[in-house]
């Protein structure tokens, strides 16, 4: 990514991984909220395929031809909802199911790190039926797959609650050239797989990467991950297929990266980028918290070797805060949640 000459040489002559400062380059243009490799990330994730399912595909394997696939990269826990949590909060909070959850206001996100930064974040929900909705399912849509409105800090806050917003969306912020610097897309139910299967995923990974992942305008300094919540298979390490794609460094196009990462590494890579700082959870955690390869060569981050034996499963129920008081957990006779 944006490896000019002068920064090649620049890596080059800078013997090994211990210094600190960054040195990638900028080129000129009107993106606003520079970071050290990019200038936006999205991630757009999928939802319950084991690895050895979605490699064997041929419409993912064309894609991985464009980018680097992350061979070790693994998710939080099980079921979904804790994952995408994890995604924004760097923890589960002790959710374990996929119920109608409040995380407290005063549970501090990434949301409250880029804000700090003067760095902007949407939320992209496919088939979402309204901007801000916080409802449980509507049509093709959930709340348990949307990272944002689970947290009270975003959804009761009028301003913040408007960054959770349709997908198509994308394509107008794209085409008006007013890309956010954190974005988070969910597929609805069929197109992420939850429904339906990795042959289907794939097929509409294909024309959504056609009609918008390859927008110039979009790959233009921008890291692209696609990523699934969680595996298929609980007795087994929760490994999940990752790839990641837009502005990668050209020689590293349809290679494979097996360094150990997680959901918080994602977030570890958003925070080295911007210098955001850390939520002091699990994207703080030196054992689940690997920066990209790529982007911690270019900043001189040094990433933690976690020895396959030592790879935890990732599939444990992990208890905190909320656990056991789901809307449905305190509500069990029904009645309507929290808006
Ligand atoms: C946040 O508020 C909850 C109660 O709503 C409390 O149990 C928890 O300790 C608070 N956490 C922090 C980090 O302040
Ligand atoms: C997905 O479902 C379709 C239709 O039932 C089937 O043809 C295809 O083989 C399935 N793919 C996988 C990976 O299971
Ligand atoms: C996690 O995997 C281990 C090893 O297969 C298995 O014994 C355990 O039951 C699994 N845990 C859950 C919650 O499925
Ligand atoms: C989940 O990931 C593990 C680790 O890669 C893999 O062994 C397992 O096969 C995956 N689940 C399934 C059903 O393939
Ligand atoms: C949990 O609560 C939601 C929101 O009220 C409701 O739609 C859903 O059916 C409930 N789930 C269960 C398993 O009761």
């Amino acid at each position: 990514m944006r490896l000019t000459l002068a920064s090649v040489v620049a890596l080059a002559t800078l013997s090994v991984s211990t210094m600190a400062a960054p040195t990638a380059h900028h080129h000129g243009n009107n993106h606003q909220g520079k970071g050290k490799v990019f200038d936006h990330i999205l991630q757009v994730w999928f939802e319950n395929q084991d690895f050895d399912v979605v490699n064997a595909l041929p419409t993912w394997q064309k894609l991985a031809k464009e980018g680097i696939l992350l061979d070790n990269f693994n998710a939080i826990t099980h079921p979904s909802e804790p994952n995408y949590v994890a995604a924004a909060g760097g923890s589960n909070f002790g959710i374990d199911n996929d119920d109608y959850y409040n995380i407290p206001k005063n549970i501090t996100t990434v949301y409250d790190l880029l804000e700090k930064k003067g760095l902007t974040w949407k939320v992209y929900q496919e088939d979402i039926p309204s901007v801000g909705f916080t409802g449980f399912k509507e049509g093709q849509y959930v709340r348990k797959h949307n990272p944002a409105v689970i947290f009270d800090s975003v959804a009761q806050n009028p301003n913040r609650v408007k960054n959770i917003v349709p997908g198509t969306q994308l394509d107008a912020d794209i085409k008006a050239s007013k890309l956010p610097n954190w974005m988070f897309y969910t597929p609805n139910m069929l197109n992420d797989a939850h429904d339906t299967n990795a042959t289907y995923a794939g097929n509409w990974l294909d024309g959504f990467y056609k009609s918008t992942l390859s927008q110039p305008y979009l790959t233009k300094n921008a890291l692209i991950l696609i990523t699934f919540d969680e595996n298929a298979s609980y007795p087994k390490r929760n490994r999940i297929w990752s790839l990641l794609l837009g502005d990668i460094p050209e020689h590293l196009k349809g290679t494979t990266d097996n360094t150990y990462y997680s959901h918080y590494s994602t977030l570890h890579t958003v925070e080295q980028n911007w210098d955001l700082g850390s939520l002091g959870r699990g994207d703080a955690d030196k054992n689940a918290n690997n920066v990209f390869d790529f982007v911690a060569k270019q900043i001189g981050y040094k990433n933690t070797v976690v020895p396959t034996q030592n790879i935890p499963l990732n599939n444990n129920t992990i208890t905190g805060l909320l656990t056991g008081k789901s809307f449905n957990q305190t509500h069990p006779n029904g009645g309507t949640p929290p808006a």
